[in-house]
């Protein structure tokens, strides 16, 4: 089981967006993927219908130690693609985390009880920092951060990365290896020279962490992907094929790549994706 967090100090990013689509691609390719919804705005959590609502969530989880996975995973309409829904509508478990002596690892935890029933596990968070999102890093083998190719953007997210991860390197202490971090430039223009230049600038920026690397996949601005949660699709099931006349690829193919760099060990599973089937299944009413 692999277990990704999608972290940055910074909303707006497309933390939620890269969550439930890079879940649905990989859900599409025959692998079980669960969602975290760490954030205590439930954007996660919304996304998809749900088939099935399950009685706990992200509190009983972390606030009890709640390990049923039948009491905590709801299923989405997408098959292979559950979710542990936000439900700290009173904004309790940051501060309960806070106090707690193992907090910053309850999750960390946690997952043994995930581990029969699922191939990856995605942590979405929240664009601050937080102890919650500590906790999702700590429990993470990898750290997915989406940045836009804006040169404040890029420095501001220097600056939050690096002190998070400064901050929580003293777990090295009892055993954690810190996370590496991919940075993934999200919201690429289809036309601009700037844009190529800022990720020149991030490559720079970020050439002597150790830990840290830039994604060769890039996520390009694009409507699909607001068609695509206004219809709670995973985009690649929007758009499979590129519109004429546009040069950036079409959804399918940049999410295909991103998975592809992620998951090299998937590769043929996501190669065999045509993001045609079961689409009348999930159409919302
Ligand atoms: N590549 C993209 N192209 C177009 N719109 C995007 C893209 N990525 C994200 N968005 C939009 O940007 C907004 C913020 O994204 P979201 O995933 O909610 O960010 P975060 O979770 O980091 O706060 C959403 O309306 C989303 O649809
Ligand atoms: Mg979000």
């Amino acid at each position: 089981m692999q277990v990704i967090s999608v972290i940055s100090t910074k909303g707006g990013v497309g933390k939620t967006t890269v969550a439930a689509n890079l879940g649905g691609l990989i859900a599409d390719a025959g692998l079980k993927v669960l969602l975290l919804d760490l954030d205590m705005q439930p954007t996660l959590s919304s996304y998809y219908q749900l088939a099935y609502r399950a009685p706990a969530g992200i509190y009983e989880l972390l606030a009890f130690n709640e390990r049923e996975v039948a009491k905590l995973a709801s299923r989405t309409v997408v098959e292979r693609l559950d979710v542990i829904l936000s439900n700290d509508e009173h904004r309790q478990l940051n501060t309960l985390l806070l106090h707690a002596p193992d907090g910053r690892l309850r999750l960390r935890n946690l997952l043994p009880a995930f581990q029969p029933h699922y191939d990856l596990v995605l942590i979405d968070t929240q664009g601050a920092r937080s102890v919650m999102l500590e906790m999702a890093v700590l429990a993470s083998d990898l750290g997915v951060s989406p940045v836009t190719p804006e040169i404040l953007a890029a420095r501001e997210m220097r600056r939050g990365t690096l002190q998070l991860i400064d901050d929580i390197a003293p777990y090295r202490h009892l055993g954690i290896p810190s996370t590496p971090l991919h940075l993934l430039i999200n919201r690429v223009p289809t036309v601009s020279t700037n844009a190529k230049l800022i990720q020149r600038t991030l490559r720079q920026l970020f050439q002597e962490q150790p830990g840290i690397q830039v994604l060769h996949s890039e996520i390009p601005s694009n409507e699909a992907i607001h068609r695509a949660a206004v219809q709670g699709l995973p985009v690649h099931r929007v758009e499979h094929r590129r519109p004429t006349g546009r040069a950036a690829p079409a959804a399918l193919e940049v999410m295909q790549r991103l998975a592809t760099e992620l998951f090299p060990q998937w590769h043929e599973q996501v190669a065999r994706v045509t993001g045609k089937d079961r689409r009348a299944h999930v159409e919302r009413s």
